[in-house]
C-alpha cells in the first residue's frame, strides 16, 4: 500500500516513548516518531534524523525502512505537525551478553563505524531487537551526523 493510504487510516495506539519523543502506530507496519510537546519548530529535528536513517538504510544497515517526514495529528496537543514515519518492528528488549543477539547488534555498530559514522548514544535503548526476523534494528539517529564529505 501507499504510504499516502496508509497515513488516511490516521494515528494508531501508542507504541512507546522516548526521552524527548513520542511513537504512535500508523496502520499495521508503521509508526511515527513526534516530539513529545510536539510543535512545527521540531521539524529541522525531525528532517535530520530522517535524512540519517535514508543514508544508513542506502548503505544496508539495520534500520527501519525510513518513510519521511509527513504532518500529522498529535495525540496530545492535536496540533498538525511534523512526524518521521518508518517502518513498525515488533520488538522484544535487548538483553546483552554473550548471546546471538548482542553479537548481531556489535557487528552492525562495527559496520556503521566502518562507513564512518559516529554511532551517537547507541545504548540498548535505541536498538530493536526482533525474534521474529531473527534480526536488530538500530534506531534514534537524531544526535548523529552525516560523515564527513558525505554525499547524498
Ligand atoms: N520503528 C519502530 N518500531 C517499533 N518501535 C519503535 C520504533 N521506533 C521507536 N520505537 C520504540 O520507541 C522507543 C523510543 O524511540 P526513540 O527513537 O529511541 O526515541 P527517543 O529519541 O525519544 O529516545 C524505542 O525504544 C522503541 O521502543
Ligand atoms: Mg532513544
Amino acid at each position: 500500500m501507499e504510504i499516502s493510504e496508509i497515513l488516511k487510516q490516521g494515528l494508531g495506539k501508542y507504541v512507546n516513548r522516548g526521552k524527548y519523543n513520542l511513537i504512535h502506530m500508523v496502520g499495521n507496519g508503521h509508526v511515527v516518531k513526534f516530539k513529545r510537546f510536539g510543535g512545527m519548530e521540531f521539524k529541522p529535528f525531525s528532517e535530520h534524523e530522517y535524512k540519517i536513517a535514508k543514508a544508513l538504510y542506502s548503505l544496508g544497515i539495520s534500520v527501519p525502512k525510513p518513510e519521511g517526514i509527513f504532518n500529522i495529528e498529535h495525540p496530545k496537543t492535536h496540533l498538525i505537525v511534523p512526524g518521521f514515519v518508518m517502518e513498525y518492528i515488533p520488538e522484544k528488549r535487548l538483553i546483552i551478553g554473550g548471546n546471538y543477539e548482542s553479537a548481531l547488534w556489535s557487528r552492525e555498530i562495527k559496520e556503521v563505524r566502518r562507513h564512518g559514522f559516529d554511532p551517537f548514544d547507541s545504548g540498548t535503548d535505541n536498538v530493536i531487537w526482533c525474534p521474529q526476523r531473527n534480526r536488530i534494528y538500530l534506531i534514534d539517529f537524531e544526535g548523529w551526523e552525516l560523515p564527513k564529505g558525505y554525499k547524498i
